[in-house]
């Protein structure tokens, strides 16, 4: 078995709304979510996480499971609007409350928090009397809510993730509308995304995380973004040069303010007016304003020179093909997982080495990774044999690219166990963990047991 370098973290991920329920218990507002899937026809069958995986009354035996998993890290996010069911204004000291024992519960069990303060689900006031991510004042409003937790949890949480995958909310809330908010647009995508990094950036470094907690707290901040590998189809530099874009449009758009102090120069070049500037000041506290690189990798695609004429394909170019000019096929060679993702672990290794040289080798930690897949119940057990394989090429890949030099640091396991996936709503493919959704019952799957030992291997 491969052995990780000593100190290498072990953990597993998951968020507020797709576990947690209690949609409205103990003085929570409603998030976007919340209203986006209880709308007619926005998600699979209707289906909600008005109890979800009811962690929030179950999360003592979760924690359990966990511990009994050898997990060193929990990563999980923060619903806002538990926190303030307005998105600003007075503090929910229930909401409060159960985080604070939930990030007992975990520190008892020698297991580190890795809290996410965004994950989605914007409180639903926000939304309504300000546009959410469309308006510049959502920026405050985060680094406000950001600044609650940092005060109440940063005594014991020393891990802070501001969002997870902006590039999620932007081209699915705000492109495509398949995710809450629900919007479709080829302008608001760029809107919403500078105000997503002005808003991570505002609750590290302005005032806020940097300067007022971080040397007494002794913790680190960062952001995570997602980002699909893009494999040029042939050796033409044509191709070359579409793969290059594609991920400068994927990743780039994120990552290139916050590393490099400035939104790709292909993107300016092709969007032009719909992409926003960021003033001199602002480029200045933007870059710089993560303390190292979450990545969320799930994909791979061959990228080539045109345009993407496949609906099916929309998906994983992010809807704006116009902008990008890039179309994207998969090897009919490749496994699928059931989301259609395709499984090739050697391109997260690609990837491991593309945002080392363009960042300047950052300290690198996957907070998600894995895969969907039609698992069963038998006796009582899931048997997975084919998530073990998965888990394995892709550890086994990051392994190599340890080796030749990435710095990569941790690896979270997306999911702790099966939940409800957005739009599509209950897959009961997740995770390691399979949840009877009648009975809430969690039964470990054979890659629960397969990663537990993996964890032991590299015990330190
Ligand atoms: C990510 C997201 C997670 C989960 C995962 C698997 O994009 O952050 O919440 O949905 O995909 O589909």
């Amino acid at each position: 078995m491969l052995q990780f370098p000593q100190g290498f973290l072990w953990g597993s991920a998951t968020s507020c709304y797709q576990i947690e329920g209690a949609w409205n218990e103990d003085g929570k507002g409603l998030s976007i979510w919340d209203a986006f899937a209880h709308t007619p026809g926005r998600t699979f069958q209707g289906h909600h996480g008005d109890v979800a995986c009811d962690h929030f009354h179950r999360y003592k035996e979760d924690v359990v499971l966990m511990a009994k998993m050898g997990l060193k890290a929990y990563r999980f996010s923060i619903s806002w609007p538990r926190i303030q069911p307005d998105g600003h204004g007075p503090v929910n000291e229930k909401g409060i409350a159960f985080y604070s024992r939930l990030i007992d519960e975990l520190l008892d069990h020698g297991i580190q928090p890795w809290i996410t303060l965004y994950h989605w689900d914007m409180p639903l006031a926000l939304q309504m009397q300000h546009d959410g991510w469309l308006n510049p004042d959502i920026t405050d409003f985060f680094a406000t809510y950001a600044s609650v937790c940092f005060e109440r949890f940063g005594d014991r949480v020393k891990n802070w993730i501001t969002l997870n995958e902006p590039w999620v909310v932007a081209m699915l809330g705000y492109g495509q509308g398949v995710f809450a908010p629900g919007r479709k647009s080829i302008r608001e995508p760029y809107l919403a995304a500078h105000h997503l990094i002005l808003a991570h950036a505002k609750a590290v470094r302005l005032r806020l995380y940097r300067e007022k907690y971080q040397a007494a707290q002794g913790g680190q901040i960062g952001i995570t973004n997602n980002c699909d590998w893009r494999e040029p189809l042939t050796d033409s530099l044509e191709d070359k040069a579409a793969a290059q874009r594609a991920l400068e449009f994927y990743l780039g758009w994120f990552a290139d303010p916050v590393f490099l102090g400035d939104y790709p120069q292909v993107m300016k070049d092709r969007v032009g007016g719909r992409l926003p500037e960021f003033t001199e000041d602002e480029k200045e506290w933007v870059k710089g304003s993560s303390d190292f690189f979450g990545l969320n990798h799930y994909n791979t695609s061959y990228a080539s020179h045109g345009d993407t004429a496949d609906g099916s394909e929309v998906y994983a170019n992010g809807g704006i093909f116009e902008d990008q000019h890039v179309k994207l096929s998969v090897d009919p060679a490749w496994p699928l997982t059931t989301m259609n993702w395709a499984i090739v672990p050697w391109g997260c290794r690609k990837l491991l080495h593309w945002i080392r040289d363009r960042y300047q080798d950052p300290k690198i930690y996957i907070t998600e990774n894995g895969c969907s897949l039609d698992d069963k119940v038998s006796d009582g057990k899931v048997d997975d044999p084919v998530r073990i394989s998965f888990l394995e090429g892709y550890l086994g890949e990051c392994h190599k690219a340890i080796e030749e030099g990435v710095d990569l640091k941790g690896y979270f396991v997306w999911s702790f166990m099966d939940n409800f996936e957005w739009a599509q709503g209950y897959s009961k493919r997740f995770g390691i963990h399979y949840i009877d959704y009648e009975t809430l019952e969690r039964i470990p799957k054979s890659s629960a047991r397969w990663f537990a030992r993996t964890i032991e291997n590299n015990g330190f």
